[in-house]
Parts: C-alpha cells; sequence; structure tokens
C-alpha cells in the first residue's frame, strides 16, 4: 500500500506575475515550493501561448528547486534538448502530442531528464499502463489544459485512485500529480484519492507575496 507519501506543492507559475517572473519564482522557492511547475503552450496543441525555453533558462538562477516543466505542445520531440539545457529537471507531455510516446519518454531521458506522461480528463487510463515502468512521473489534469483558474473536475478522482492502485503494484515511489482547480477545499480529495504532487497556480499566488508561504502550507496540510 502507499502508506502516507510526503506531499509536494508544485506552484504554477502561471498564476504569478509575468512582468516580474524572477522575482516571483524566487519568492515561492522561499516559501516552501517543492517544484517549480512551468506550464508551456504553443496555441496550437491548447488554445493559449506561454513561454519557451529562454525564459525557462532567465529562470533557473532564480531556484534551486527542480524545474517540472509541463509541455502542451505538438510536436514534442523537436523542443525536448532545449529545454534539458534552459534547466528542465522533469519534462511532461500529453501522448496526443506526436504518434510515439514511447520514444518520446526515451528521449526526454537520454537528454538527462525525468520523463512524465499526462492524462487529459477525456484521456483513458490506459494509455498509461504500457509506458508506466518507464516513467518517473504521472500528472493527471483536473481541468482541460490551456488556461489557470478552471474549476477542478470531479470524475478525475477516480482517476487518480485507479493509477495509484497500479503505482503502488507496479512503480512505487514515483510521482502522481494532479493540475488544475486544486485549492484548499479540493486539494485534500486529491491527496484522499492518491496524488502526492498538488500542481496550484491560482490557490498559491492568490493575496500576493506575502500568503505564498501561508497557501502553500495550506495546501501541504490538506491531508
Ligand atoms: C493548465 C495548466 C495548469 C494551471 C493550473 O493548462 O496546466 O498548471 O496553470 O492553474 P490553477 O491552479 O489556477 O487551476
Ligand atoms: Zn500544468
Amino acid at each position: 500500500m502507499s502508506g502516507k507519501p510526503q506531499i509536494k506543492i508544485a506552484p504554477s507559475i502561471l498564476a504569478s506575475d509575468f512582468a516580474r517572473l524572477g522575482e516571483e519564482v524566487r519568492a515561492i522557492s522561499k516559501a516552501g515550493a517543492d517544484y517549480i511547475h512551468i506550464d508551456v503552450m504553443d496555441g496550437h496543441f491548447v488554445p493559449n501561448i506561454t513561454i519557451g525555453p529562454d525564459v525557462v533558462k532567465a529562470l533557473r538562477p532564480h531556484s534551486d528547486k527542480p524545474f517540472d516543466v509541463h509541455l502542451m505542445i505538438a510536436p514534442v520531440d523537436p523542443y525536448i534538448d532545449a529545454f534539458v539545457q534552459a534547466g528542465a529537471d522533469i519534462i511532461s507531455f500529453h501522448p496526443e502530442a506526436g504518434p510515439h510516446p514511447h520514444r518520446t519518454v526515451q528521449a526526454i531521458k537520454a537528454a538527462g531528464a525525468k520523463a512524465g506522461l499526462v492524462l487529459n480528463p477525456g484521456t483513458p487510463v490506459e494509455v498509461l499502463w504500457p509506458l508506466l515502468g518507464d516513467l518517473d512521473l504521472i500528472l493527471v489534469m483536473s481541468v482541460n489544459p490551456g488556461f489557470g483558474g478552471q474549476s477542478f473536475i470531479e470524475s478525475q478522482l477516480r482517476k487518480i485512485e485507479i493509477i495509484r492502485k497500479r503505482i503502488d503494484a507496479e512503480k512505487p515511489g514515483i510521482d502522481l500529480e494532479v493540475d488544475g482547480g486544486i485549492n484548499f477545499e479540493t486539494a485534500p480529495r486529491a491527496i484522499a484519492a492518491g496524488a502526492n504532487v498538488l500542481v496550484a497556480g491560482t490557490a498559491t499566488f492568490k493575496g500576493g507575496e506575502t500568503a505564498y508561504a501561508k497557501n502553500i502550507a495550506t495546501l501541504r496540510g490538506a491531508a
């Protein structure tokens, strides 16, 4: 069984002040963030455009926390090296982004990063099973990707439960991360379902810099 995995908080900088990104990354690192979650969107795979490898590189000196880079782009493979060289520690991608997800996992690991697979709310959990043995992280989307500030989709709790059981049986120790609509009310439910890493944009950054430490601690204590 899973016992009680340590809960990690991964603030999504999508909800930060983009004019002060470096300061924001420093502030959340100091406030207790475990990972820095960086949402990369291309205006093609998802209907929004955010940041690329140059921004990741510029942020790298501002934190010693692992950079958890969530790629919402297609294709993925041509950009892996650029993100790893920019300082990505974990690279997660969506299986719909290309025809060969296993090759993408291999490419991420060959480049020297940890590999994560992301399941959209409409993506069946079965997509994960052939890749599970090679993954370092599984990310369950509890909103449709593209924007911060959306409402948590309840049906994804069941998916988290199914994946948690399988991880404990076959690959204990890897991260099960949940992303989208995580707040003080949904966090405990995601943890109860088996998630051990919570991505939180809106819930981390609300109230401004003086609130970050309390926000992160409250999310972490939600169990
Ligand atoms: C959505 C992103 C999320 C998002 C989370 O596509 O992957 O990381 O920023 O934002 P909140 O926590 O505000 O739902
Ligand atoms: Zn994300």
